[in-house]
């Protein structure tokens, strides 16, 4: 499109069922900056989704699965160098460094605006860009709000579509001058005339960016997850968790699942595990056959937005309509409902493809075929594997499905009012040191915990696998705001529920991942967490035992039920002790972090801290 004329092009091609001046006017603008060859405003129908779908598969960008195998889905392939989210290209813009704070890249806005209006200028030229209207949350919930992503890339348009509730309803929602975040993503390869693209269009400069004042996010240079995606993270917890800080709600990393109890109680967990570390797994958890009676259910996998309601309890909605989950490791006996999910209507990224045209990843099955593609297009076999270690599928390899397929999927999970938590948990991937579980005593120490978790990094963001650091709620890459200031939001909120005479939520830390001298995994996991879920339940209802540790109460031995499970007391010994030694370096490291934090941190963590230590001691 022609600079001058690009106002009056995309004027005349508003369909009539967008009415909303400024959205168009920011349209313009936009347009005008990035220059594309067209623009398509989105519908969200299925004809579109197919059309879109198509095109890539013509132009050799995605691949039709084998539609026998695995019905209308795709496999999409990205470049070697953009397969993650890029923590050190992501970037919280506030007038003053400290409202960033000291875990988030801070450039100032006025800076970063040149920064990206050169990157921007003329970067989607030979492309489409589409208009992408969404809601997180169900359609008109008032605990639901709209976005509206510009993109020049067709792959982010249709996982958008699976991921959140995308199309036309929104601007019905919208109407002339409703609130959206604006989101503006460029893959940033400009085409020249007549060029096309041969592989997965990206830029070695990536720049994720959000602008919490005016509540704008600008994505460059890259295609991939949570990068492009601009819904889920950058939107539904970064911007999501200053606008929860200044209206007094809660945006967390986590998953929400529904646990009924053989009595048939019901009661609802929000969990916060870092990245891949449990959380998909743990929303569609299948008790073991011999906890009879024990069911869950799934409400999201990923996102939590939490407000408190008139009762004086937390009510949580998924703000996801699709789950976009690590495929490596996901079984029919590791993850049944993720498998189910998965069999039709998906788009898998970076999985390999077998030579029947379906789709493979490490640990789907006990024996690997005997030749795939793998996720870069080269041959793989398992001799190949065993020589040079080279992985199918990525390790952050992802299926993008809708929620709607999962077969756990809760009855309540599109209730606009949310469900009520019971209890909160919060968990690391830990080799050492950390129990499989401990209940806090307060609401303060249930923070302390959350505040201090660490967790060993993993292949979801770029860089260094394995090395721990300390991840707070597991919002460490997440969090829009300085995250002292998080801290104190957390604690404030508590104290005014508290007030007003509520039963808080209860807390828990837990830790799937220890291991032994053999370096395995000493706990089972997956299904087996049923029995520490159980412990919880029980907890809540005063009908459960522990053992008051330094850190909070642990269950004895004789607390879990074990039936069905080869788990001696020894091994228990393994997943559930306190090592003081390892507790006290521990303590170092929070203190570390606390140093890190320092400006605006809230003085009852550091009590809590001096409390922990004088109990470990004593
Ligand atoms: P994100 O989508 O990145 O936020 O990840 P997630 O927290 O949803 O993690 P997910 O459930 O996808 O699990 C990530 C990896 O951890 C997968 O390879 C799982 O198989 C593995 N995993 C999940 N739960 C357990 C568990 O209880 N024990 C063990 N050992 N591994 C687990
Ligand atoms: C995560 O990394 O926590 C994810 C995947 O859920 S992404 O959408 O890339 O953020
Ligand atoms: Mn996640």
């Amino acid at each position: 499109m022609n600079h001058p004329d690009i106002n009056a092009q995309v004027a005349a091609q508003v369909p009539a069922w967008v009415r909303h001046r400024k959205l168009v006017e920011w349209v313009q603008q936009v347009a005008a900056l990035t220059q594309p060859e067209r623009i398509v405003w989105c519908d969200g129908s299925q004809e579109e989704y197919d059309r879109l779908c198509q095109q890539m598969v013509d132009a050799g960008t995605m691949r039709k699965l084998n539609p026998a195998k695995r019905p209308n889905s795709y496999l999409a392939c990205s470049a070697p160098s953009d397969v993650a989210r890029v923590e050190d290209r992501t970037f919280i813009c506030t007038e003053r460094k400290e409202d960033a704070g000291p875990t988030n890249n801070w450039i100032a806005p006025a800076e970063m605006r040149t920064t990206l209006d050169g990157l921007f200028e003329g970067s989607m030229r030979g492309r489409t860009m589409y208009v992408v209207p969404f809601s997180m949350g169900p359609l008109g919930s008032p605990i639901a709000h709209i976005g509206v992503e510009l993109s020049d890339s067709p792959y982010v348009a249709v996982n958008m579509r699976i991921m959140t509730r995308m199309g036309r309803a929104v601007y019905d929602v919208l109407g002339e001058d409703g609130e959206f975040v604006p989101c503006v993503h460029t893959v940033g390869a400009p085409l020249a005339a007549g060029q096309k693209d041969v592989a997965w269009p990206c830029n070695d400069t990536k720049y994720i960016v959000h602008f919490p004042a005016t509540r704008e996010i600008w994505s460059y240079g890259s295609g991939y997850g949570g990068n492009a995606l601009l819904g889920k993270k950058c939107f539904a917890l970064r911007i999501a968790s200053t606008m929860g800080r200044d209206e007094g709600w809660l945006a967390e990393h986590m998953l929400i699942l529904g646990v009924r109890s053989p009595e048939g109680r019901k009661y609802h967990v929000a969990a916060a595990f870092p990245s891949a570390c449990g959380k998909t797994n743990f929303a569609m958890l299948i008790p073991p056959r011999t906890m009879d009676g024990w069911e869950i259910t799934t409400i999201g996998d990923d996102i939590a937005w939490i407000k408190p309601g008139a009762d004086g309890r937390l009510y949580a909605i998924n703000p996801e309509a699709g789950y976009f989950g690590v495929a490596p490791g996901t079984s029919e006996k590791t993850n049944y409902n993720a498998m189910a999910t998965l069999k039709e209507n998906v788009i898998f990224t970076n999985v390999a493809l077998t030579d029947d045209g379906d789709v493979w990843w490490e640990g789907m099955t006990d024996t690997p075929p005997a030749h795939v593609i793998d996720w870069q297009g080269q041959d793989w076999t398992p001799e190949i594997a065993k020589a040079t270690g080279r992985k199918a599928a990525h390790p952050n390899a992802r299926f993008t499905a809708p929620a709607s397929q999962c077969p756990s999927i809760d009855a309540e999970w599109e209730n606009p009012k949310g469900v009520a938590i019971d209890a909160f948990v919060f968990g690391g991937r830990r080799s050492t040191t950390v129990p499989l579980v401990t209940e806090a005593r307060d609401w303060t120490e249930g923070v302390y915990m959350a505040a201090t978790m660490g967790s060993e990094t993993t292949a979801a963001a770029a860089g260094q696998q394995g090395v721990v650091r300390r991840d707070p709620f597991a919002m460490l890459p997440f969090c829009g705001y300085n995250m002292a200031g998080y801290f104190d939001h957390w604690l404030k909120l508590g104290a005014k529920l508290a007030q007003a005479g509520a039963t808080l939520p209860r807390i828990y830390c837990v830790n799937w991942f220890r291991k032994g001298a053999d370096g395995k995994f000493v706990w089972p996991g997956f299904g087996d967490n049923m029995r520490v879920l159980e412990w919880m339940v029980r907890r809540i209802e005063g009908a459960a035992g522990g053992n008051t540790n330094a850190f909070g109460v642990s269950p004895r031995y004789d607390d879990i039920d074990w039936r069905g499970l080869d788990f001696t007391p020894a091994q228990f010994e393994q997943v559930i002790s306190v090592d003081a030694d390892a507790w006290r370096a521990e303590l170092t490291l929070h203190s570390d972090l606390f140093k890190t934090l320092a400006h605006g941190l809230p003085e009852a963590l550091q009590q809590t801290r001096k409390a922990l230590e004088a109990r470990l001691d004593g």
